[in-house]
């Protein structure tokens, strides 16, 4: 499903991705892990389309991604999912409406998108705040609307990147499990993390970043 051979990136001088390759099969779950500079974010970005890279290249299904015009970045990116830390959420809209922008902006009909905003504001437990707003919520609930916003066109893949970087440990762990619980019911995650108990529930296959360099790639058996 992902193929990444030999991404190579530079600022200036400092080298940031240093000729990273792996390749990912449909309903893996990997976690990328390393110290803060590692490159873990700038290696979500380049896979999805947000940032380029030097060398190298990104095979997803039929997307070369690092040779995508803008507009196919676009098109691209309707098809995935994406998860940041600082949610971007809209402050005016419900969190249902959050939820449910996603769907309205791809012109789906209200019925669906009712029901389909409704299932997945369930995945997420989210059922009993679809009619509150953004600045009603912890900081756990935001990242869940940011993860059902990411779900509702039902993408394949989704990425994450320090999903829980703001949360306390409980909301960490309930979020961890519900990664968990999305990769099971078939969608491949590539997901970022610091956090050792994150890694610890996700179990699965982590990736090793150190400075640029893909350092380690082995399979975990789960804990929790
Ligand atoms: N636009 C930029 N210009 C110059 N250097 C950059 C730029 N963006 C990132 N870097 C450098 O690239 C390196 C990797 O950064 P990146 O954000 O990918 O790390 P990270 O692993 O996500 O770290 P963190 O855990 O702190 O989020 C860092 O040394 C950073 O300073
Ligand atoms: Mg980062």
């Amino acid at each position: 499903m992902i193929l990444v051979q030999n991404l190579t990136k530079k600022h200036g001088k400092q080298t940031i991705l240093e000729d990273i390759s792996f390749k990912v099969d449909g309903g893996e779950l990997v976690v990328i892990v390393g110290g803060s500079g590692a490159g873990k974010t700038t290696l979500i970005h380049a896979l999805v389309g947000a940032e380029k890279v030097d060398s190298g290249s990104i095979k997803i299904d039929n997307y070369e991604i690092n040779k995508l015009s803008t507009s196919q970045v676009q098109a691209y990116r309707r098809r995935i999912g994406i998860v940041f830390q600082d949610y971007k959420l809209l402050p005016k809209k419900t969190v249902f409406e959050n939820v449910a922008f996603a769907l309205e902006v791809s012109g789906h009909d209200k019925a669906f998108i009712n029901q389909r905003t409704t299932e997945v504001l369930k995945i997420t437990g989210l059922e009993e705040r679809r009619n509150s707003f953004p600045r009603q919520l912890s900081g756990g609930e935001k990242q869940r609307v940011a993860i059902a916003r990411a779900l509702v066109h039902a993408p394949e893949l989704l990425f994450a990147d320090e999903p829980t970087g703001n949360l306390d440990p409980e909301n960490t762990a309930a979020l961890a499990k519900l990664f968990l619980k999305i990769n099971k019911s078939g969608t491949t995650i590539i997901l970022s993390t610091h956090n050792k108990e994150v890694v610890n529930i996700l179990g699965g296959r982590v990736i090793t970043l150190d400075k640029g360099k893909l350092i380690s790639d082995k399979k975990r058996p789960t804990t929790k």
